[in-house]
């Protein structure tokens, strides 16, 4: 049988990781800047991860939402604390795109309405409504098409005063990531989250934090959407939540009240997942994660600014993102054919890191001295 050939892929088999760093078949190490797409967050293969793993593997892996399972309790116990968002309501389901659609939904049973306001370059997911909700039409199918999305410029905020002052009575949702990821790092302003936090407010519209990639302290803070001091009423997560094992959730401000049957899923919240989800935590926690994650992003993009190659360094904490100049374009690849190193991009030019919050100074550092070499070589050799 063929697998399905929708990944472009590098030629590259990995077997074995441990903290930043990934070693393929020959035995080569990789220096992982990219946390595998922003999901590893406290390191691959930590010890304390691997061992509540596998202790809990050895008493029960699975039983479905009809049993109590106190170890979903006991994260949103863990989660209240480090989030800080004590009186707030946790679901639990199993990826990005699932926490959105379950927070568009849910914004429209609690307002009874159906239309949503996204922003460009905005990447919510791939199931049916989280894509729609998505700026990118060539991943929208046919049946996904709704006109129930309305799309205004990020970081616009008379755009969001007009749509409101036209339909605001209309508006269930604004969802907007804090930091948009797959758009290009782009760092929504506070006064844009602080304006869409007031509006909602006044029309009685949710507000939606997409924090699948910017959120669980990858920004320095638990939230991205923290930066602007707001509260968002639904905060939507992944990614760095189970640092590989899959698990998505959503916390839902308390004025937002639960109905039997209103959401589900079959393994949204498991055992195990629950498991992998409070080691996350408790590393996190222990190791001061959030941060060593602000002081060693402030330090990596304070020396990426000096580089005259790469323009308009941005971001927050790990999530940083800047642009190749043409004589550069070909920076990732040379990072990674020669110098060893995974990066993530967004197109056309804009190179993106998100390694694991556990990433040390001296890793920042390794990352820094082969980026300028890696520089001197394309300069050298212009393609
Ligand atoms: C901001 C954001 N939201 C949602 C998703 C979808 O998450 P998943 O791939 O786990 O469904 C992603 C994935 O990249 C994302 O970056």
């Amino acid at each position: 049988m063929k697998l399905f050939d929708v990944y472009p892929l590098n030629n590259i088999v990995i077997e074995k990781a441990e903290g930043s760093c990934l070693w393929d078949n020959q035995g080569t190490r990789y220096l992982d800047m990219y946390g595998g797409h922003a999901v590893i967050s406290i390191g691959h293969t930590h010890p304390h991860w691997v061992k509540r793993i596998e202790e809990q593997l050895h008493k029960i892996a699975f039983y479905s939402n009809s049993v109590i399972i106190p170890l979903q309790q006991q994260l949103a116990d863990k989660l209240a604390v480090l989030s800080g968002k004590t009186d707030y309501q946790l679901f639990l389901c199993n990826s990005g795109a699932e926490a959105n659609e379950n927070a568009l939904k849910l914004a429209s049973f609690h307002t009874g309405r159906k239309k949503i306001i996204a922003f460009t370059k905005s990447f919510h997911g791939r199931t049916s409504l989280a894509v729609a909700a998505t700026d990118n039409p060539s991943i929208v199918a046919p049946v996904n098409e709704t006109e129930n999305i309305i799309f205004l410029p990020f970081n616009d905020i008379n755009a969001l005063h007009e749509c409101f002052a036209k339909e605001g009575n209309s508006i269930a949702a604004v969802i907007t990531e804090g930091i948009q990821g797959v758009g290009g790092i782009m760092v929504a302003s506070d006064l844009f989250l602080q304006t869409i936090r007031s509006l909602c407010n006044q029309y009685g519209a949710v507000f939606i934090a997409d924090s699948v990639q910017c959120g669980y302290g990858r920004t320095g803070k638990f939230f991205a959407h923290d930066h602007a001091g707001i509260d968002a009423d639904i905060y939507s997560m992944a990614k760095g939540m189970g640092n590989g094992f899959p698990i998505g959730g959503i916390l839902i401000a308390p004025h937002i009240q639960p109905k039997h049957g209103m959401l589900g899923t079959t393994f949204g919240g498991n055992h195990l997942a629950c498991a992998a989800a409070l080691a996350v935590l408790e590393v996190m926690e222990n190791e001061e994660l959030m941060k060593q994650t602000a002081e060693n992003g402030a330090y990596l993009i304070e020396q990426l600014k000096t580089i005259p190659e790469l323009q308009n360094v941005r971001g927050k904490g790990l999530m940083i993102g800047f642009d190749v100049s043409e004589k550069v374009k070909n920076l990732k690849k040379v990072l990674l054919q020669e110098y060893k190193i995974f990066t993530g991009e967004a197109k056309p030019n804009v190179i993106r890191l998100l390694p694991s919050l556990a990433l040390d100074r001296k890793q920042v550092d390794e990352f820094l001295q082969s980026l300028k070499q890696a520089i001197i070589f394309l300069n050298q050799n212009p393609a």
